[in-house]
């Protein structure tokens, strides 16, 4: 391979879609911090893989390169998607790189700000639905059975494609070596199966031998899948209303549930549930202890590893790898309301003098 920070066509052998069309906007190869202090107060060895820096700031990125080389390679015109925000800004995006139009369909309102402004101003045709994201997942999926336009949700196997190179790079970043666990923020439940493949693909390929322990997260009053894990069921049942100040999250009924609960089976993985609180207070800790700002859906993970030491389920000295999914500009609303007003001063310097001498 070519150098790690080089984008996920590096891994272009383990893609399959023909790379020399690839749609690409230069995503993959993400910042992969170490997080020495949060990773010592929590007692384990701590890095961040920050998705937040890719083209669209979210992983979405990763998958929607893939997805849009697929879809001009079949030469469809139209693309289209459901959305909680990230998946729609992504690929409205490449949709514009790829020269295909493009139609998403959100839930009226609970779509974070710099989201909504991406898809509308990449130019995608974006509609509002009043309803939910699985109501809005069942009507997008309705026009692509028509034939009216190409499914690029995850439920589109090239999605994970290409997402799955999270798994590779964070094998990577550590030289080759597997972390002890990985833990992300789960939803449409895409992103665990998709890095799950990535990182069997690159044991079945000899590049490492053990695998990391898949760990899923999810907000409360938002958790088909942590809850089923839990409560030791195979089968996931969907939640009806689902709720969160995590909207990227805020899902029911997962499309890929069967496929992550196989990754966190086969992994020896478990699942856990966050408040809307304990996702705001580690946005706020990563943000302030590390200088890693996120999304809240992203700080999930953080929330998650918090809990799971707490509760005595990841060991001490663990090596843990939190993949944090989206930039914190993503949602500006909820990290303007986590602060105070900026301090109003004049223009003499002494009223500032006073103020940062009692910092
Ligand atoms: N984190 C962020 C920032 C997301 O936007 C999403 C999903 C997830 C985590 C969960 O990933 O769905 O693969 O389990 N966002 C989708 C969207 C649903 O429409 O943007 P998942």
């Amino acid at each position: 391979f070519e150098n790690r920070r080089d984008n996920i066509w590096k891994y272009k052998e383990f893609l399959p879609v023909n790379a020399d069309n690839r749609v690409s906007l230069d995503e993959g190869g993400t910042p992969f911090c170490k997080c020495e202090k949060i990773g010592k107060e929590l007692g384990v060895d701590l890095y961040v893989k920050v998705e937040g820096s890719n083209p669209t700031g979210s992983f979405k990125d990763r998958g929607m390169s893939v997805g849009t080389t697929k879809a001009v390679d079949l030469g469809v015109n139209m693309v289209g998607c459901a959305s909680t925000g990230n998946t729609s800004a992504s690929l409205s995006a490449y949709a514009a790189r790829a020269g295909l139009k493009c139609a998403v369909v959100l839930p009226s309102g609970k779509v974070a700000l710099g989201k909504l402004a991406q898809a509308m101003f990449h130019g995608a045709k974006v509609f509002a639905i009043d309803g939910n994201f699985d109501d809005a997942l069942k009507t997008i999926t309705e026009l692509a059975l028509d034939g009216e336009l190409y499914l690029l949700n995850s439920i589109n196997p090239f999605r994970l494609e290409g997402q799955k190179t999270i798994g590779f790079e964070l094998v990577h970043d550590l030289g080759w070596e597997s972390p002890d666990r990985v833990i992300l923020p789960v939803g449409n439940a895409g992103n665990i199966s998709a890095i799950w493949k990535g990182i069997t693909e690159f044991r079945d390929a000899g590049y490492i031998k053990d695998t990391p322990m898949m760990t899923g997260i999810q907000a409360v009053n938002s958790a088909p899948i942590a809850n089923a894990v839990k409560a030791g069921e195979d089968t996931v049942t969907p939640v009806e209303n689902p709720d969160t100040i995590a909207t990227a999250i805020r899902i029911g009924a997962p499309v890929s549930s069967v496929k992550a609960m196989r990754a966190i089976k086969e992994s020896n993985g478990t699942a856990e549930t966050v408040t809307d609180d304990e996702i705001l207070d580690a946005q706020k800790y990563l943000a302030r202890t590390e200088g890693i700002g996120v999304e809240p859906a992203s700080a999930a993970s953080i929330a998650g590893l918090k809990k799971l030491v707490e509760n005595g389920d990841v060991d001490k000295g663990e090596r843990v790898v939190c993949i944090v999914t989206g930039h914190v500009l993503k949602d500006p609303n909820v990290a303007i309301d986590a602060c105070e007003d900026p301090t109003p001063v004049s223009s003499d310097p002494n009223e500032i003098r006073n103020v940062i001498r009692t910092l």
